[in-house]
C-alpha cells in the first residue's frame, strides 16, 4: 500500500536515489553473444529487438543476431515448407527438410561454433528468470520458432538440445516467444544494461518480486512517496525493500514462496 504521509513541501525535492560503487566491467571484457533465429516471419522477430536497450546492444556489438527466413530453403517452385498431418487433424505442420537445410546452413556459417539449439513451442519447458541465466553466458544459440500446427517431431529428436515454452498460452508462431527469450537472455549479458546491477537487483534475482520504485515528485495528487526512501538511511531502506517484497510476493505470486 502505498504511504500517505505529505513530505515538507518547503524542503528541496529529493533527489532519486542513486546507488555508489557499482562499476560496469570495461568495454574490452564485453563479448558478443551470437543468436541466429530460424523462422517464417522473420519481421515479427526483428522488430521488438531493434529498438530501446536490445537495438543498442545490436549496434555495439553485444548481440550478433541474424534471422533466417525458412520460406528460403523450402522445397521446390513454391518452396513449401508444410505439409498435413499424417493421421489426420486440423492445420498443416511444418516439413522437416527446410529445417535441417537451414539449419545445416547456419551452422556452416559459423563451423567452429558449437551452438545450443532451441526450439520454442508451447509443449516445452516454461521459461523464467533461472533459464535466462543459464543462457546467457552462451556464445552461440540457434532458435527454430515454428508456425501453423507445429513442427515435424524429427527435427526436435535430431536437431533439438531444449525445448522451451515462455508461458501457459499458446501464440499463432514462435517468432514472437523467441524475441522474448532473446530479450531476456541479453539484457543479462554484461554491458547491455546501462547500470549492470539493475540486472542483480530485480525480481525474480532472489526468488521474489522486486519492491515499487518511486521517483519525483515527492507528492503527487495527494500520494506521497514513502517517507523512509527520503531518509537517506540506507539501512532503513534495504529493510523496507526487503518487507515490501515479501509482501508483494505474498499477494501476487505465492507459489514463488516456499
Ligand atoms: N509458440 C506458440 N506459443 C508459444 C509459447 N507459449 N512459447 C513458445 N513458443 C510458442
Amino acid at each position: 500500500m502505498t504511504a500517505m504521509t505529505a513530505p515538507d513541501p518547503a524542503a528541496p525535492e529529493p533527489e532519486p536515489p542513486t546507488d555508489p560503487g557499482h562499476a560496469s566491467p570495461p568495454a574490452g571484457d564485453r563479448q558478443g553473444q551470437r543468436i541466429d533465429v530460424i523462422t517464417l516471419f522473420p519481421g515479427i522477430c526483428q522488430a521488438p529487438l531493434s529498438e530501446s536497450i536490445l537495438g543498442r546492444a545490436r549496434r555495439d556489438g553485444l548481440l550478433d543476431l541474424h534471422v533466417h527466413d525458412l520460406r528460403e530453403f523450402g522445397l521446390g517452385r513454391h518452396r513449401q515448407v508444410d505439409d498435413e498431418p499424417y493421421g489426420g487433424g486440423p492445420g498443416m505442420v511444418l516439413r522437416p527438410e527446410p529445417v535441417f537445410a537451414a539449419l545445416d546452413h547456419v551452422r556452416g556459417l559459423c563451423p567452429d561454433s558449437n551452438p545450443e539449439v532451441l526450439f520454442m513451442t508451447p509443449q516445452g519447458r516454461r521459461f523464467d528468470q533461472a533459464m535466462a541465466r543459464e543462457l546467457a553466458p552462451r556464445p552461440h544459440l540457434i532458435l527454430i520458432c515454428a508456425a501453423y500446427e507445429g513442427l515435424d517431431h524429427r527435427v526436435v529428436e535430431v536437431l533439438v538440445d531444449r525445448e522451451i515454452s515462455i508461458g501457459d498460452y499458446v501464440l499463432t508462431n514462435g517468432a514472437l516467444a523467441a524475441a522474448v527469450l532473446i530479450d531476456a537472455v541479453v539484457r543479462l549479458r554484461p554491458g547491455v544494461l546501462g547500470d549492470d546491477l539493475s540486472a542483480v537487483e530485480e525480481s525474480f534475482s532472489d526468488g521474489l518480486l522486486e519492491a515499487p520504485h518511486y521517483t519525483r515528485p515527492p507528492e503527487f495528487h495527494g500520494h506521497a512517496v514513502p517517507p523512509v526512501l527520503l531518509s537517506g538511511d540506507h539501512g532503513r531502506i534495504a529493510a523496507w525493500r526487503r518487507e515490501q517484497s515479501l509482501e508483494r510476493t505474498r499477494q501476487n505470486r505465492p507459489d514463488l514462496l516456499p
